[in-house]
């Protein structure tokens, strides 16, 4: 096959992946539509190389801090021994689009992370080798730099030890070990030069994490319309969603776990909280007390990892890390930057729209003993709600500008015929959880 029609056969097939998804009803029920072919569903590679160049600044200069960002702020997360420069971030480049990296060749950070859907899948739960699903959504990887811990349960202290983890996992991209993914790069002179260059090593597993973690230190997303506003001017963002900024900081209660200003620019107090995403599906106590007996028999990290992500008590969260019964439920505040871009939502993947997610607070999140003083009715009427959707979307980076008002229209359109979590009667406070259980209403 000549070149163009070998790009012309992989864009068709692309096509007909992304035909199949749609049909399958989209991300939400990727789960009865597992595969996706050789590149599970996420845009090829070589494409992915070339939007990330056109997205991300030229920087030979990456020691500087990013536009935008505040360098006192920045220097806190670089660790002392992977200060960022030049070569660093070129090999994290490398690896974080590389297939090699998983046992079958066919998973790369890239294929979950994928750069055109917003640096995540779009799928509720993710998809590794050999097509195996795992229990929790993917999260973007856009602006992590700013994160204290990372995870959903933050049992990573770093990008950089978060990064080895998922080379590791059985059901993501399925090396045995540390030794195997470096044997599966270690004879390309491309990296054994790259890994000198940056580290003055040959290629190893701790390098592997660091570089990646360079790189994504460079993808700072927070240049939107809602900066234009916060700086300023005002017509940046439209009347409706200036009264959801009102509200986001009022009735609304979002600004108890989503601070956002100049140090928590990404709109995370990096925090665990119960807000009753995972209590629909699950009896907290019997898998808390399982729990226990699993991590006496194994524990560590990769032990709590992979419960995490293949088993019932990835619904714990927090709890899997600390053992501390008020953590039960407990997931880290995710951040509210790009997430008209980052569908669908929350640690299970369980919400399509951000209609969903307003339903879901203004009921006052899903009764469970562990739910977070946080959070309780809302009272919200619907033009309230609204106003609150309008300002989330005008916090995605002008860089997505086309992808983030495709993606309005797509879920205003999901949310006229769908609203799942919507109950109008608890979130006016007519009735009160327990009588509906009481009652036995319960939905
Ligand atoms: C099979 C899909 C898959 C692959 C491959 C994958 N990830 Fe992830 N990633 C996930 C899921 C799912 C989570 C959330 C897991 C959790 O919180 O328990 C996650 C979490 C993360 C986070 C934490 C974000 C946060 O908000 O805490 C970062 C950073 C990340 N991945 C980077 C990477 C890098 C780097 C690679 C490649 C070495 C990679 N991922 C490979 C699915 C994947
Ligand atoms: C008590 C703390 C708390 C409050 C109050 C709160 N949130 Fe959250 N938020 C969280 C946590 C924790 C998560 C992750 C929960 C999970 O995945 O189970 C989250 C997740 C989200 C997500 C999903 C992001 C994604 O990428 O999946 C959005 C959007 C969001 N919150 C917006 C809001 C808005 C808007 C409000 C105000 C109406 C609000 N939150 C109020 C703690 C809170």
């Amino acid at each position: 096959m000549t070149d163009t029609r070998r790009i012309l056969a992989r864009n068709i097939i692309a096509a007909l992946f992304a035909m199949r998804l749609m049909l399958a009803g989209g991300a939400g029920r990727a789960a009865e539509a597992p595969g996706g072919g050789p590149t599970h569903g996420a845009m090829p590679m070589d494409q992915q190389l070339t939007r990330v160049d056109a997205l991300l600044p030229h920087t030979d200069d990456v020691k500087r801090a990013p536009a935008g960002v505040d360098p006192t702020i920045f220097a806190l997360f670089v660790p002392a021994d992977n200060q960022m420069t030049p070569a660093r971030v070129a090999l994290g480049k490398k690896l974080y689009f590389d297939t090699r990296l998983s046992a079958d060749g066919t998973v790369a950070c890239a294929t979950c992370h994928d750069v055109s859907r917003g640096f995540t899948d779009q799928r509720a739960v993710s998809e590794g080798i050999r097509d195996q699903l795992g229990r929790r959504n993917a999260p973007t990887t856009m602006n992590t730099f700013v994160l204290q811990s990372l995870f959903l349960d933050g049992r990573a202290p770093t990008l950089e030890a978060q990064a080895k983890l998922p080379i590791v996992t059985p059901i993501e991209m399925g090396q045995p070990n540390g030794d195997a993914v470096t044997k599966a790069i270690a004879n390309d002179p491309d990296y054994q030069r790259m890994f000198q260059d940056a580290y003055g090593r040959l290629p190893n597993y701790d390098d592997i994490g660091r570089a990646i973690a360079a790189f994504e230190r460079t993808f700072v997303f927070l240049d939107s319309p809602f900066d234009q506003f916060l700086a300023g001017q005002n017509d940046a963002i439209s009347e409706q969603a200036q009264q959801g900024w009102v509200l986001y900081n009022g009735k609304a209660r979002c600004m108890s776990c989503h601070p956002l200003n100049r140090s928590n620019p990404i709109g995370s107090d990096n925090r665990f909280h119960n807000v009753g995403v995972s209590a629909r599906h699950q009896d907290f106590e019997k898998l808390a007390r399982q729990a226990l007996a699993e991590l006496q028999k194994q524990g560590g990290l990769e032990a709590v990892n992979s419960l995490a992500l293949s088993t019932d008590l990835s619904e714990l969260g927090r709890f899997l890390v600390t053992k501390n019964r008020s953590d039960i439920g407990g997931f880290r505040t995710l951040q509210v930057r790009n997430v008209g871009i980052t569908a669908p939502y929350m640690h299970d993947g369980s919400m399509q729209t951000l209609w969903d997610v307003m339903d879901h607070y203004n009921k006052g999140g899903e009764a469970n003993p562990y739910l977070d003083g946080g959070i309780e009715p809302l009272a919200l009427s619907e033009d309230e709600i609204n106003a609150v959707v309008a300002l989330l979307f005008t916090m995605t980076d002008q860089r997505f500008a086309d992808q983030n008002r495709a993606a309005f229209e797509k879920q205003r359109a999901t949310a006229q015929t769908q609203r799942p979590f919507r109950d109008e009667a608890l979130a006016m406070r007519r009735t009160l959880p327990f009588e509906q259980r009481v009652l036995g209403q319960q939905k």
